[in-house]
């Protein structure tokens, strides 16, 4: 029997420095996928596969997160009073119960590694789940959903991968494909950031993982790696010698919302989904792609 995961960590710490002037005075997970702060998909998606317990890896100025996760008591009253109940119930659908949260800060950018590390009291000793939230993962049934499918079967470590276009192998944790494990795969290689041309497949980590707790002992000693920073998948890889670790290949589409290019897909995508404004951007799209006549806007016609 394995042990059922209900705990996720979230590591919300980083600058957004791509995303400057944005993310200047508000973090870039609060940023919005049409109407909701990308940091909600990803609880949500969490929410789905069964976690009850939510656990942010803050930093500074990012109280709002602690915020946005709070009941608002006057917001909520004042659309009662008014009779929004449809947008009072999608408010509170999304609530976290009373003690379902926690936060805690890390107080130096030290990299993924030592940021998953700072969570390890609020884990405590069992099995957890781990969103990067810079991934929006868009599936039928959600990504760590499917991933706990698979983990229900064989226990241990499971990531979750998808291909990647080789040319960007260089840019993530890369991982060889083994011999087949149910829906997943053994893991035979894992590598953060390979440099060009050495990656052993164009499988990358796309940010979804379920880890033992033994990880934190060994994340306290990691050294640092690519980047000049404490590595997860370095770690990963030393517990990879001691215990199963899975893959498991997402069916669905990953969204990398820390790039502009992402996000604005992401953007583009949702709104699309989206049946009372569905038309009017499809129409906006077409104009801007389709329709408009290659002229000095540089706008590609056809
Ligand atoms: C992190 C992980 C990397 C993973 C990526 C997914 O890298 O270290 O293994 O592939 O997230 O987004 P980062 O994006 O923080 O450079």
């Amino acid at each position: 029997m394995t042990q059922r995961v209900r705990k996720a960590v979230f590591p919300v710490a980083g600058l957004g420095t791509r995303f400057l002037p944005a993310t200047k005075a508000v973090p870039k997970e609060m940023l919005t996928i049409v109407d909701r702060p990308v940091i909600d998909y990803v609880v949500e998606e969490a929410r789905e596969a069964g976690i009850e317990h939510f656990i942010f890896v803050t930093g500074r100025n990012k109280g709002v997160i602690e915020d946005h996760f709070d009941v608002q008591f006057e917001l909520y009253d004042t659309l009662a009073q008014r009779g929004r109940d449809e947008t009072l119930a999608m408010l509170q659908r999304v609530q976290p119960l009373p003690g379902q949260t926690s936060f805690t800060r890390q107080q130096a950018p030290l990299g993924l590694g030592h940021a998953v590390w700072c969570a390890r009291e609020l884990v405590g000793d069992e099995p957890f789940a781990l969103l990067l939230p810079d991934m929006i993962m868009r599936a039928e049934v959600g990504c760590l959903s499917q991933m706990v499918s698979l983990y229900d079967q064989t226990g241990g470590n499971v990531v979750a991968v998808q291909e990647c276009d080789p040319a960007d192998a260089h840019k993530y944790g890369i991982v060889g494909r083994g011999a087949r494990a149910g829906t997943g795969f053994e893991i035979d290689r894992m590598v953060e950031k390979p440099a060009r041309g050495t990656a052993p497949s164009n499988l990358y980590l796309n940010g979804r993982y379920i880890l033992q707790p033994q990880i934190f002992s060994i994340l306290e000693k990691q050294e640092r790696g690519a980047g000049n920073e404490i590595q997860l998948t370095d770690a990963m890889l030393k517990l990879k010698a001691k215990q199963p670790f899975y893959g498991y290949h997402f069916k669905g589409r990953a969204f990398d919302c820390g790039s502009p290019e992402g996000f604005v897909e992401a953007n583009l995508t949702f709104a699309l989904e989206r049946p009372e404004m569905h038309e009017r951007i499809e129409r906006a799209l077409r104009a801007l792609t389709g329709e408009q006549p290659r002229g000095k806007s540089g706008l590609k016609a056809g």
